[in-house]
């Protein structure tokens, strides 16, 4: 675990649907380090959002890496667009009923980082098949489908800080947080040493943006500091 500061993938989710190339610059310049894409197709989860095209009209608006999340049921039929959309990370969910191993295969192939996400309900251990192939491991701390709800505190004790264990040792070697992330979250985020914070409303509902980026950056990177030395 890098002793570095947490990342903050901002996730445009809620923000004003009707104009999204001005929603990834106004994360970029309110100093995020990534953007996080949530890809919905009503199934896996029920709700809609967008798909790879709109990444693609989006790419060239932002230098910003694209974390991009799907929640889809067959990620397969669709992968090799999210990688023409020039997405820098591709997250799947553990589980989709189709196989993954392909999948997360041919995202590395292309010399992206792969990841699974677990749902608040999914055991870690779930994610044993496919260690050697993670890049990337996502705690959702809601249930996926909709930003706004609320942190699953319990969740997030219970499986950040063994998180790690599921990550291939020679990859990116990332675990992310997805769901709830804000100031008032951010202590309890850090503290499971935690790589990337996914945060989406809380940016939105700010005054300035910028400054919230920020605070939950230095609040989440003082808990882990404070974690590391026990
Ligand atoms: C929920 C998504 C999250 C969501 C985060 O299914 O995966 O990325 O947009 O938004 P907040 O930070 O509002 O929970
Ligand atoms: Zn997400």
């Amino acid at each position: 675990m890098g002793v570095g500061r947490a990342r903050i993938s901002a996730s445009i989710l809620d923000s004003d649907l009707s104009n999204l190339a001005y929603a990834v610059r106004r994360v970029e310049k309110a100093g995020a380090d990534r953007v996080h894409l949530d890809v919905m197709d009503g199934h896996f989860v029920p709700n809609l959002t967008f798909g790879a095209k709109t990444i693609k009209a989006l790419r060239p608006r932002t230098e910003l890496p694209f974390d991009a999340h799907l929640m889809i049921s067959e990620p397969s039929r669709f992968i090799e667009e999210f990688l023409d959309a020039g997405c820098d990370s591709i997250t799947l969910h553990v589980e989709i009923e189709e196989p993954l191993e392909p999948t997360l295969k041919r995202i590395r192939e292309a010399g992206r980082a792969a990841g699974l996400a677990v749902k608040p309900g999914t055991p870690l251990s779930d994610l044993e098949p496919y260690a050697e192939l993670l890049d990337i491991v996502m705690v959702m701390t809601v249930e996926p489908g909709f930003g706004g709800q609320s942190f699953m505190a319990d969740v997030a004790r219970s499986k950040l800080a063994s998180a790690r264990r599921w990550l291939d040792p020679g990859g990116a070697s990332e675990v992310q947080v997805d769901g709830g992330g804000k100031v008032e979250t951010a202590e309890a985020i850090g503290r499971g040493g935690t790589d990337v914070i996914v945060a989406g409303s809380a940016l939105y509902r700010a005054d300035d943006m910028a400054a919230e980026v920020e605070r939950i950056r230095s609040i989440a990177a003082a808990a882990r500091a404070a974690s590391l030395v026990g």
